[in-house]
């Protein structure tokens, strides 16, 4: 992973980069950085806003396995950056289901994995992982609807490593998931269960218009979320089905 590696200052979306370049011919192992984005993009077709101050970058990876368990890599990154902070940072932070790396109570990395099929055959051609870490913004930065909820390195330790050092630790990480998936399935997932926050919390669970109470009890081997309601009847939710409210 980084193998081709290629930093920008501005770009709209780094995401967006990686699919520029791999229109034609897939450049196997590339990943993207950025300083800041004019267009970054967050999950559900929400905007990502993405200041200067925090480190965007977004890897290609082609993994070797049936398509079902591709939207796996969502779980599994987000427990690769909870690597890269720690090594880097010297504290482990937590999972909001499925994938918002929190520190505090708040979001310090946001996670986007996209996938791009075969036109005919719809086989999987490659997998970007997207990923926002914020390093040394502050509230004026997020600015007055994102500043409550999200957080950086620099708000919740006093300090934040230099955009290289993030980008080089989240390679790292990025090649031991790379390696990992699928075959280490087992590991990784009891791995994300021990970090995940939302694991025996309230939470209210969003699906349409309808918004549900319940409690979250565990994630299951397919990494969806299993919820038990307040009848006592529980349900596994996958997180392209729902979102969630509360941590
Ligand atoms: C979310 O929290 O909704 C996901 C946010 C993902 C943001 C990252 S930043 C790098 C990459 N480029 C994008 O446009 N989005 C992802």
């Amino acid at each position: 992973v980084g193998a081709e590696l290629v930093c920008l200052d501005t770009v709209d979306s780094t995401n967006n980069e990686v699919k520029r370049r791999a229109a034609g011919e897939v450049p196997a192992g590339l990943a993207v950085v950025a300083a800041r984005q004019t267009g970054g993009r967050g999950r559900r077709g929400r905007s990502f806003v993405s200041p200067p101050g925090g480190l965007y970058l977004s890897a290609l990876l082609q993994p070797d396995c049936p398509l079902e368990q591709v939207s796996a890599l969502t779980a599994w990154s987000a427990v690769a950056v909870c690597d890269a902070i720690q090594a880097l940072c010297g504290v482990r932070p937590g999972i909001k289901w499925p994938n918002d790396v929190i520190l505090e109570g708040r979001k310090v990395c946001g996670i986007l994995t996209e996938l791009d099929l075969e036109g005919e055959t719809a086989a999987l051609r490659y997998v970007v992982v997207g990923i926002g870490v914020n390093l040394t913004q502050g509230a004026e930065d997020f600015g007055p609807e994102v500043a409550p909820v999200a957080i950086s390195l620099a708000q919740a330790l006093g300090r934040a490593p230099r955009r290289a050092e993030m980008a080089s630790a989240l390679l790292d990480a990025l090649d031991r998931l790379d390696r990992d998936f699928p075959g280490q399935w087992e590991a990784w997932l009891e791995r994300y269960r021990r970090d995940c926050l939302t694991i025996g919390s309230q939470v209210q669970v969003i699906r349409g218009k309808e918004t549900r109470p319940g409690r979250a009890v565990t994630v299951d081997d397919q990494f969806a979320l299993v919820v038990e309601w307040e009848d006592g009847s529980r349900e596994a939710v996958s997180s392209g089905e729902v979102s969630v409210r509360g941590l």
